[in-house]
C-alpha cells in the first residue's frame, strides 16, 4: 500500500471513530478524533498537492472542523425525562449494548510529544500512573489512583488523558457525562458498577485500566438535577472509587477525571481525586511551541514570524491556536481551488503569509475570559493537590 493510501486509510479510521464517539455523545474524544482526521487529510493534501481527490479531502476537513465547532459550542444533552419522571422502558439488551458502546476499545493514538507544555500535569501523571505500572515493587506505600485535571476549555485535558492511554498499554475506558446521562438514566448505577467491574477485570488479568471521565462536572456536579437514579448513580461512583483507592491496593485501576467547572464539584468528589492538577492556558513559550507544531507540515512564507504570532495570540487556548493555524491553511487552499488553479495538476497552493494568520487572529477572540482564569486560580489555591 502506498504512503498516500495508508494516510487516507488512517484518516478514514479516525473519522469513523470520531463519528462513533460523536454518536454516543463522547464529545471530548470525538473532537480529538475529528482533529486527527483533519490533520491527516491536510497532510495528504500537503504531500500530494496534485492528487485528484484533494478537493474532497478539503471539503471533508472543513466539514469535520464545523462539526468540532458545533460540538464545542453545545452543552451536554440533558436526559430525556417523560412526564412522570421515568425514562421510557428499555430492554436489558439495549441497555447493555449502550454500555458496551461507552467503552473506547481502540486506544486513541496520541503521543506525549503532541502534548505541548503542561509539565506539571505530565509529571504528576507519570508519577501516579506510569511509574507504578512499570515498577509497582518500588511503591510500598501505594500510590494515588485518582487524578483530577481541571482548567479552561481547549487546553489539553482530554489530549493528555489520551496520551497516557497510549503510553502505558492500558485498557482505556472513556466515558463522558453526556453519554451517561442520556443513556443510563435508571440503569445508571448498575452501569457504573459494570464499568468499574470491567476495569477491575482487566487489572486482575494483568492489564492496567484507566477509567477516564470527561466533563466530570456535568455528571457529578452538585448542580446536576437530582432526578431518577442520579443520586444513586453518584453514590455508586463514590463507592466504586473507594474500592479502587482502598481495597484495590495491588490492582492497576486508575481514574482520571476532567472538568472545566471544578467549582461545581462537591467535596466528596474532590477528596477522592488525590491529585488535582490545573491544566492552564499556554504561556508565550508554550504558544510558540504549539505554533511550531501546528505549522510544521505547512509551507510558510519567509515573513511568517512565529514569535510575533505567539505574542498576538495571548490568551488563546491550545485549541484556539490549532484552529487558527488550520483556518489560515484552509483559507489558502480554498483560494487555490476557487481560482481554478487546482485543475492544473502541477500547480501548488501559495505559501502561507503572515497576513493570512493576522487575518484569522483578527477575527478570533480568546475563548477564555480573564474572569474565568481568575476563578481557576482561586479554585486551584483552595483545592490543589500536586
Ligand atoms: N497543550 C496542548 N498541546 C498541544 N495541543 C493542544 C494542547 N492543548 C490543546 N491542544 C489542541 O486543542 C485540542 C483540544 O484540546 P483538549 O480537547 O485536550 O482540551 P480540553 O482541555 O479537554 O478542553 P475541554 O475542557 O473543552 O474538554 C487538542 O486536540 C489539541 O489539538
Ligand atoms: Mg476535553
Amino acid at each position: 500500500m502506498g504512503a498516500s493510501q495508508e494516510l487516507e486509510k488512517s484518516a478514514t479510521n479516525y473519522a469513523l471513530e470520531a463519528v462513533r464517539l460523536d454518536k454516543q455523545g463522547s464529545r471530548g474524544m470525538a473532537i480529538t478524533m475529528y482533529q486527527k482526521a483533519i490533520e491527516i487529510l491536510l497532510k495528504l493534501v500537503q504531500l500530494y498537492p496534485e492528487y485528484k481527490l484533494n478537493k474532497v479531502y478539503i471539503q471533508r476537513a472543513i466539514a469535520y472542523q464545523e462539526r468540532i465547532k458545533a460540538l464545542q459550542g453545545s452543552v451536554p444533552a440533558r436526559p430525556q425525562i417523560e412526564a412522570n419522571g421515568v425514562e421510557s422502558a428499555k430492554t436489558a439488551e439495549s441497555e447493555k449494548a449502550s454500555y458496551e458502546e461507552l467503552i473506547v476499545k481502540e486506544k486513541p493514538n496520541v503521543r506525549w510529544g503532541e502534548v505541548v507544555g503542561l509539565e506539571q500535569a505530565k509529571k504528576a501523571i507519570k508519577e501516579a500512573i506510569v511509574y507504578p505500572v512499570q515498577r509497582p515493587d518500588l511503591f510500598p506505600l501505594g500510590w494515588p489512583r485518582g487524578i483530577l485535571l481541571f482548567g479552561p476549555p481547549g487546553c489539553g485535558k482530554t489530549l493528555i488523558a489520551a496520551a497516557v492511554a497510549t503510553e502505558i498499554d492500558a485498557a482505556f475506558i472513556s466515558v463522558d457525562a453526556a453519554s451517561i446521562m442520556s443513556k443510563w438514566l435508571g440503569e445508571a448505577e448498575q452501569n457504573v458498577a459494570r464499568l468499574f467491574g470491567s476495569a477491575r477485570k482487566s487489572a486482575v488479568e494483568g492489564r492496567p485500566a484507566i477509567v477516564f471521565i470527561d466533563e466530570l462536572d456535568s455528571l457529578m456536579g452538585r448542580h446536576s438535577s437530582e432526578v431518577g437514579g442520579e443520586v444513586r448513580m453518584r453514590n455508586q461512583f463514590l463507592k466504586e472509587t473507594d474500592g479502587v483507592i482502598d481495597k484495590g491496593k495491588r490492582l492497576h485501576v486508575y481514574i482520571i477525571g476532567a472538568t472545566n467547572k471544578p467549582w461545581d464539584l462537591d467535596w466528596p468528589f474532590i477528596r477522592r481525586f488525590q491529585k488535582r492538577i490545573l491544566v492552564p492556558l499556554p504561556d508565550h513559550h508554550a504558544r510558540l511551541l504549539m505554533l511550531k507544531l501546528y505549522t510544521s507540515n505547512l509551507q510558510l512564507a519567509p515573513d511568517v514570524d512565529l514569535h510575533e504570532l505567539a505574542r498576538l495570540s495571548e490568551g488563546f487556548s491550545g485549541s484556539d491556536i490549532k484552529d487558527t493555524c488550520q483556518s489560515a491553511h484552509l483559507s489558502v487552499i480554498g483560494e487555490f481551488f476557487e481560482s481554478g488553479q487546482a485543475a492544473d495538476k502541477l500547480a501548488k497552493p501559495r505559501m502561507l503569509k503572515m497576513d493570512d494568520f493576522r487575518h484569522i487572529l483578527g477575527e478570533r477572540k480568546p475563548s477564555v475570559s480573564l474572569d474565568m482564569l481568575a476563578s481557576y486560580n482561586r479554585w486551584f489555591e483552595a483545592f490543589k493537590a500536586l
